[in-house]
């Protein structure tokens, strides 16, 4: 039996879908890349904006043609979408034969089994409060970046997000499952892992908390570069940020969902800090590791958000200066503390006009904060070959920034150095740097 997957989503559902390969891989379906071969579709979807259930959707639709020449047998939604939208969902687009949400995964087999043997729908959207898959070795494709997710669900409840209900209770990982797994991956040639988690800050795992497993995690022999998505400004664990500046490795990037900035709306959100907690945060931060890139997640026009509220958020942005941000606007998800409990009252033309605004503002920061890389030499990452011209390079700052440059020797996985020529809004363009002329002048044998 073929099968043929399709991610949506973040990064943790990147790292579900090594979890699905190993496990279908292993009850002897074979995952196939041409789209065209396959017995069965499978789809790991995202929920957090109602433009990611659209975009799913419209993917069902082109389905229908093939499923309708008998050319795929099953058609599933698995993930984030599927736990939402559960029973409703082969109501609204009736290709679909297997439903499963984030903790089902090891019963796909049996689903995919039970949807081609019966002419009904296999479900499965029980949440589990104990599953972390930690028993699964993910199949990830030879690279230079691997996840690790080091804790599933989430229990913060911020009001406007989908996620606990999607997928469900807070639950850690053992420290030893993730460093062994940590391990394995240097040995597979990797250079740089990611702790995924929807909170890490509550990372806890037998008196272990966060900052003590990227210890752990920075310490894996051969392991040149550990990153992490995404903690809460709520409660950054102030020990972790020492660890950043004394470990080399600990790439001197954080990613610092602010969501809003007015305390009122931080308030409705859920979000448990205020407009000055958060910029103390970031003072802290940049005095710890002066170096540090800062990246941010934002909504406009949540429930309630006046003109002047908004004002607040720019404020932020315009102080912290963040090197790069995604700007959503506010998407009301079914059952959430939002949907509940205020209108979703911000017209569409307000919502644009915000996102708008704080997009260009934040096009000239990013530009500004690229442009001080200029005449710095930096230690780049290489990922792939540069998408404009493939005689180039395309590879990653310690800090995550873009840094396009060429190297006829080089290949991904390698290191080098660049000194930095010119930056733009995304990217940072560069020249190699011949590192031999670094080496220490000898002269008369001292
Ligand atoms: N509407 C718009 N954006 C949202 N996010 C989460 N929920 C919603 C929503 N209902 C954004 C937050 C989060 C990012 C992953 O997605 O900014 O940090
Ligand atoms: Fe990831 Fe959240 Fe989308 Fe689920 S809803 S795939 S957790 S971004």
């Amino acid at each position: 039996m073929k099968v043929y997957l399709e991610t949506y989503g973040c990064q943790m559902n990147e790292y579900d879908s090594e979890l699905i390969r190993s496990i279908l891989t292993s009850q002897n379906y074979e995952l196939v890349q041409a789209k065209d071969s396959a017995d069965v579709v499978l789809l790991n979807t995202c929920a957090i904006r109602e433009n990611a259930h659209q975009k799913i959707y419209h993917r069902l639709d082109e389905l229908k043609g093939q499923k309708r020449r008998g050319e795929i047998q099953v058609v599933g939604v698995l993930g984030c979408m599927a736990q939402n939208l559960r029973k409703d969902l082969p109501q609204a687009a009736p290709i679909v034969d297997l439903v499963a949400g984030p903790d089902s995964y090891k019963r796909l087999p049996h689903l995919i089994e039970a949807a081609l043997d019966r002419d009904t729908v296999g479900f499965d959207f029980s949440l589990s409060e104990f599953e972390t898959y930690s028993d699964i070795a993910p199949e990830r494709v030879p690279g230079v970046n691997a996840w690790i997710a080091i804790m599933r669900g989430c229990d913060n409840f911020c009001t406007f997000c989908v996620v606990p209900y999607t997928r469900g209770r807070e639950r850690s990982r053992s420290p030893e499952s993730i460093v062994n797994e940590a391990n394995s991956i240097v040995a597979q040639g990797f250079k740089q892992i990611t702790l995924l988690g929807q909170n890490v800050n509550s990372y806890a795992h037998d008196g272990s908390d966060f900052a003590d497993l990227m210890e752990h995690v920075a310490k894996v022999p051969g392991l040149p570069r550990v990153r992490f998505t995404s903690p809460h400004p709520k409660d950054f664990p102030r020990k972790l940020l020492h660890l950043i500046s004394e470990y080399p490795n600990l790439c001197n990037h954080i990613h610092l969902p602010l969501q809003a900035g007015n305390d009122a709306v931080l308030e409705r959100m859920n979000r448990t800090y205020t407009k000055k907690e958060f910029l103390d945060l970031v003072d802290e931060i940049r005095t710890i590791i002066p170096d540090v890139s800062l990246t941010t997640d934002v909504i406009c026009g949540f429930c309630g958000e006046s003109d002047d509220d908004f004002a607040d958020t720019v404020e932020v942005m315009e102080r912290v200066e963040f090197d790069s941000a995604f700007i959503f606007k506010y998407s009301e998800r079914k059952n959430t503390i939002a949907s509940r409990k205020y209108p979703d009252d911000v017209p569409d033309e307000v919502k644009t006009e915000r996102v708008m605004q704080l997009n260009a503002l934040q096009r000239g920061i990013s530009r500004k904060r690229n442009q001080a890389e200029v005449g710095k030499t930096l230690e780049v990452l290489i990922e792939t070959k540069s998408k404009k011209n493939d005689k180039e390079w395309l590879g990653r700052s310690d800090q995550n920034k873009g840094v396009v440059f060429s190297a006829a020797q080089k290949k991904p996985g390698d290191f080098a150095k660049v000194l930095i020529t010119e930056a733009s809004t995304n990217t940072l363009r560069g020249k190699l740097v011949n590192e031999a002329i670094h080496l220490p002048i000898v002269v008369n044998g001292h």
